[in-house]
């Protein structure tokens, strides 16, 4: 066995608890877990997230230096429930996310948590973001065997990358989109459609409207699947947002106003992003010979995703494995179990150390 994945292992077996504390600030959700591994069993003590989706959703979207504004106004409220909740345990090591993410916001955690380890005398472990919301399946991933090698799909707001993995810390970036992530496009579709922010819980829903009435549409709604047939494996979705803006202006008062309109709108902008990421993550599967596809990131939150992704894979002979519904939007948990399987990264240079926006995984 590869000498890294059976150290990995290894340290799931071990027999002495370690109690982990993580903060993630890397977007506009304030989270703080804690959490709990003995004997490759991870048990979360605590995880609160605290949202700031009511502030942002003025602007349409986040706005960073008001969200730091909050972070810094809640991190304190947010690390007191949590260590009630976990009923104030001996914390053994302290994590939080270095990037990627918005400048300010990361910053924010970063200096937190810095300070709280400092007073704690704990050893501080900075976290990947992207790695994060890969690694958090290993919380409920029961059966460890035949994952390696891996094609891991991130779909989050700021993200759109498939990795290839070969263990745990082993990545290879194959493809990643050129312009919006597939989170963004529905946050951005949304606010053409004046629906709301975050767009893609609101588009999910709409589209699942939209596909219980099972009736034939009442108005034709075709978009494009951007670089579905393109040899590589990038993505690009800046112009599927396009298209639904020429689309909409097209229309008439009326229509753009009619329900029928708008849910059919919704299932053809859910259908064209699905697409292109099932296939481009299919092929890379294929190419790669991998064993399984690992699924992480806000959008997996969509059960129509998870849904077709598990008959594709399935089709294709491959383990698809995504988290539970509540573990692909931001949280601390999945900070917090990065820094388990990280736990020898150990900050030495308190002085220096920062965070990176443009943080890389591999
Ligand atoms: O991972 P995440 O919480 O934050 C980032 O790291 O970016 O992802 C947030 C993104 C948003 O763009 C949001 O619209 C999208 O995930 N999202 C969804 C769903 N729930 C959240 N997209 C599609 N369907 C959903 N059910
Ligand atoms: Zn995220």
């Amino acid at each position: 066995m590869n000498l890294k994945i059976h150290f990995h292992l290894r340290l799931l077996k071990q027999t002495r608890s370690m109690i982990i504390l993580a903060v993630e600030t890397s977007c506009d959700d304030t989270g703080v877990s804690i959490i709990k591994v003995r004997n490759s069993k991870i048990n979360i003590l605590s995880n609160i997230v605290s949202s700031q989706i009511k502030i942002h959703k003025k602007y349409g979207g986040v706005f960073p230096s008001l969200a730091k504004r909050e972070h810094q106004k809640n991190l304190p409220i947010v690390l007191k429930k949590a260590l009630a909740e976990a009923k104030n345990p001996k914390v053994d090591l302290v994590a939080v996310t270095k990037g990627p993410g918005l400048e300010p916001c990361l910053w924010a955690g970063f200096n937190f948590t810095k300070e709280l380890a400092e007073k704690m005398k704990k050893p501080l472990v900075l976290v990947n973001h992207i790695e994060s919301h890969i690694l958090v399946n290993w919380l409920e991933l029961r059966n460890k065997k035949d994952i390696f090698p891996a094609m891991a799909l991130v779909v989050s707001g700021g993200h759109t990358i498939l990795i290839l993995m070969k263990g745990i810390g082993k990545y290879k970036i194959i493809g990643e989109t050129k312009d919006d992530a597939a989170g963004e496009c529905f946050d951005k579709v949304a606010r053409i459609l004046e629906l709301g922010y975050p767009g893609g819980p609101i588009i999910d829903k709409k589209a699942e409207e939209q596909r219980s009435r099972g009736i034939p549409p009442k108005f034709k709604v075709e978009l494009p699947r951007p670089m579905i047939y393109q040899k590589n494996y990038d993505f690009s979705f800046s112009g599927l947002k396009t298209a639904v803006l020429y689309e909409f202006r097209s229309k008439s008062q009326k229509i753009r106003k009619s329900n029928n309109y708008i849910t059919e709108m919704c299932l053809e902008v859910q259908k064209a992003i699905i697409d292109v990421l099932i296939k481009k993550t299919m092929k890379a599967a294929k190419d790669f010979r991998v064993k399984s596809v690992i699924l992480g990131g806000g959008v997996v939150a969509s059960k129509e995703l998870k849904k077709r992704f598990q008959e594709s894979g399935t089709e294709a002979g491959f383990k698809v494995i995504y988290p539970s519904a509540g573990y692909c939007t931001d949280n601390a948990v999945m900070t917090a179990i990065t820094a388990f399987f990280h736990q020898g990264r150990k900050t030495k240079n308190w002085k220096t150390i920062k965070v990176n926006a443009n943080l890389k995984i591999g």
